[in-house]
């Protein structure tokens, strides 16, 4: 089936629905790689995991390992991480500081600027061997917005901010939290695998819909710790309200009031008495510096954000930056880093990485419980080819706003999956 048939999409007779081959098959997966991952622009890490002239970490990108660091002047530089001898990953370390890069093969020396410093033996190549021309490689494309840096193989790629477009108000929005205006990767990288599609992860990441049924033993915890977790009204699903955006590109967002505790002055129960002085402190700063309104829209409301394709930014009962590689069709290596403000205290900070760990964590109460659906997921699209279509069309009959719970931001993201996959 043609990849752009995959989407059937007809608002007039209010249906949407996805293949699921989208999900399984290999052709498909080969035809994403080179139709979305080798165009649109992707999370490669934050300026703050390096911060000193050498400073690296490694990590790999669409199939490409990189090389995120520090050059001699402090400058923020990507390297393709590979020797230009006969291309064994140069620097096989995940982070540190290092005055030069030395492949272990034939022991080839690159230093911190991509500049291919000495090779072993160098006499024996002949005359027209030119160290010059066999520096480090970079993508072709690399820009920041905020802190967030992202690279592009596309050469003729549009700029990241436009690329980004409305989904800058949102990132905006998490940053506003600092009163620097600047947040860093706080210490630590979770890394795992999930067997299931990333299109999986992209729908899970802000689908409040099954926030009630898969994460019910969440809920339990929050209201048994005194957390007013109430009835949902009719029609909703969830005890708060919320909306869920098309951002346009494939963005999109929920934005939703929030009810389960902030480490950005929202305390709740679970934060401990200590910490209700120190929020409320960030309460009143928030507002000094940021007027009422927008202190409440920082503080009071917590949004899911999707940047188009794999990046997701959950700024929630913590600030998680969660960004994922698919590995194959059913499977992909998720990296997800917490996000604090740099001038955070001890104690906030603590509030911070125990929401974190207590909901996103490897073993918190959210994480677990997504792999085991998405993976069940997965499994169940093993009959894809009886069982072909997915209905996608909560919300689509509703005029005007749309709730976190419906479909219309997963619509969103699947519209712009299928016009890249068509072009
Ligand atoms: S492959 Fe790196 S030195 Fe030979
Ligand atoms: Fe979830």
């Amino acid at each position: 089936m043609s990849a752009s048939r995959l989407v059937l999409n007809d608002p007039q007779a209010q249906r949407f629905e996805i293949n699921r081959a989208a999900l399984v098959d290999p052709a498909i997966f080969a035809a994403e790689k080179e139709r979305i991952f080798e165009r649109c622009w992707l999370y490669v890490g934050h300026e703050s995991e390096v911060r000193a002239p050498g400073d690296f970490c490694t990590r790999s990108v669409c199939g490409r390992p990189l090389i995120l660091c520090r050059d001699s002047e402090n400058a923020l530089r990507v390297f393709l991480n590979t020797c230009r001898h006969r291309g064994t990953v140069e620097c096989r370390e995940v982070s540190g500081n290092s005055q030069r890069y030395t492949c272990f093969y034939h022991g080839w020396t690159y230093d911190r600027d991509g500049r291919l410093y000495a090779v072993p033996g160098q006499s024996a190549y002949p005359p027209n061997f030119d160290r010059a021309k066999l520096g480090l490689m970079e993508p072709p494309r690399v820009e920041h917005y905020r802190g967030f840096v992202f690279l592009n193989f596309d050469a003729n790629a549009a700029p990241l901010q436009e690329y980004l477009g409305r989904a800058t108000e949102y990132i905006d929005l998490v940053l506003d939290q600092s009163r620097s205006g600047r947040m860093e990767v706080i210490q630590g990288t979770q890394e795992y695998d999930i067997r299931a599609n990333w299109k999986l992860l992209v729908e899970n990441s802000f689908d409040d819909y099954h926030l009630l049924t898969t994460h019910a033993t969440w809920l339990d915890y929050l209201k048994n710790s005194g957390v007013e977790v109430k009835r949902p009204e009719k029609g909703h699903v969830l005890p708060s309200h919320g909306l869920g955006k098309d951002l346009g590109s494939g963005h999109g967002t929920t934005d939703n009031v929030n009810f389960r505790g902030r480490p950005v002055a929202a305390w709740i129960p679970i934060y401990g008495e200590e910490a209700k002085p120190e929020l409320a402190r960030i309460r009143q700063e928030l507002e000094q510096r940021l007027g009422e309104a927008r202190a409440k829209r920082v503080a009071d409301t917590n949004r899911n954000l999707l940047i188009f394709p794999n990046l997701v930014l959950l700024d929630g009962s913590s600030v998680s930056v969660r960004s994922f590689q698919p590995l194959g069709p059913d499977r992909m290596r998720v990296r997800a880093w917490a996000l604090g403000p740099v001038e955070e205290t001890p104690l906030a900070r603590q509030v911070r990485l125990d929401s974190f760990l207590t909901f996103y964590g490897p073993g918190g109460f959210a994480t677990p419980d997504d792999i085991a659906a998405l993976e069940a997921v997965q499994e169940g699209l093993g009959t894809y080819k009886e069982v072909q279509w997915s209905p996608l069309t909560r919300g689509i009959a509703k005029e005007g706003e749309q709730l976190n719970t419906d479909e219309a931001h997963l619509r969103a993201f699947w519209v712009q999956w299928a016009k890249l996959m068509g072009a």
